[in-house]
């Protein structure tokens, strides 16, 4: 098996001032890669600012022989993400792997969440991830390679209590994964998401001590790294990863029931089990095969 070697490669991290951002700058530099050190610095909720995070990182990477350069702006703003863009350009010349990390958390049930909570956990995670995002897919266009990983969370895609404005955010990530691995295909920019669960300063009042032991930062790493290796040949994949576990999910479709032109709502009731049977599911690629399929498939029952 070749080794996974990131020798010449140019790697942003947001978020990489602690937690498992901080890992994957740190492995992604041991193994070669010249990485750009995002963090704001802030608190857990996302209020502060300082440059104390990211640069103990940056050190870090250096005295361990690697090459790394702070930046502090956050990914909130398209100015922020701009900025984190144009430290890796005026560093080290181009983009190859972006790793959106960057995130906050203010949990609340949802009868009782402000706007202000929905809208600074959407600003960090999703729009932040936009912000990051654009610039270095521009980059990567022009030089015909990139690897893009989204941050998303098991909360976005199956649910969990207290996380509308968090899950939101985080389910809002797999369909820009799902368009972007389609306009970076002719470019060579494969765009996954991953779906991790870590013992971190995020989950370390959440989780109880046992499983927060378990589920150690370091085994996540070794997936994300494959991710963003030149080896990863996949594009819009969803891997769930902790504990040292690694599976993917997806969305799939059931075989459904074709109505033709005169459904009813006592016809939608009658068959609703058909409707709702996920018998032999399908993956599609695009909405239009969906469609597609639909139309032109006898795998379609006729009632
Ligand atoms: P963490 O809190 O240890 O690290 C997140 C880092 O992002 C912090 O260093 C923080 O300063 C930085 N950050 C926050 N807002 C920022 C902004 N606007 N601009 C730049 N940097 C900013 O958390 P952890 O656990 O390492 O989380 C990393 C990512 O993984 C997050 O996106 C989180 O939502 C996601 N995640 C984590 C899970 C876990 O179990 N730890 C579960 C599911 C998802």
């Amino acid at each position: 098996m070749s080794k996974i070697d990131f020798s010449g490669r140019v790697a942003i991290v947001t978020g990489a001032g602690a937690g498992l951002g901080k890992d994957y700058a740190v492995e992604l530099a041991k193994r070669g890669a010249k990485v750009v050190v995002n963090d704001l610095g802030g608190t857990r909720d996302g209020s502060g600012s300082g440059d104390t995070a990211a640069s103990q990182v940056v050190d870090e990477i250096k005295a361990q022989g690697g090459e790394a350069v702070p930046n502090f702006d956050s990914v909130a703003s398209a100015e922020g993400g701009e900025n984190i863009v144009k430290t890796a350009l005026d560093a080290y010349g181009k983009i190859d792997i972006l790793i959106n990390n960057a995130g906050i958390l203010r949990d609340k049930s949802f009868a009782k969440m402000s706007e202000q909570e929905w809208d600074a956990v959407l600003a960090v995670h999703l729009k932040g991830t936009f912000n990051v995002t654009k610039p270095a897919f521009i980059n990567m266009k022009e030089n015909k390679y990139g690897r893009i990983l989204m941050t998303s969370s098991g909360s976005g895609m199956f649910g969990n209590f207290g996380q509308a404005n968090y899950a939101s955010a985080k389910a809002g990530m797999a369909g820009l994964v799902n368009v972007l691995k389609i306009e970076g295909a002719k470019y060579g920019i494969k765009t996954n998401m991953l779906l991790p669960s870590a013992g971190t300063r995020m989950t370390e009042d959440v989780m109880p001590p046992e499983m927060f032991d378990k589920l150690k930062v370091e085994y996540i790493t070794p997936g994300v790294l494959y991710l963003v290796s030149e080896q990863c040949q996949d594009s819009g994949a969803y891997i769930n990863a902790f504990a040292g576990f690694f599976s993917r999910s997806q969305v799939m479709s059931g075989p459904g029931m074709m109505f033709g032109d005169k459904p009813t709502p006592e016809m939608v009731a009658e068959n609703w089990e058909k409707i709702m049977s996920m018998d032999n599911p399908k993956y599609f690629d695009d909405v239009n095969q969906i469609m597609f399929d639909a139309l032109q498939s006898d795998v379609v029952q006729k009632p």
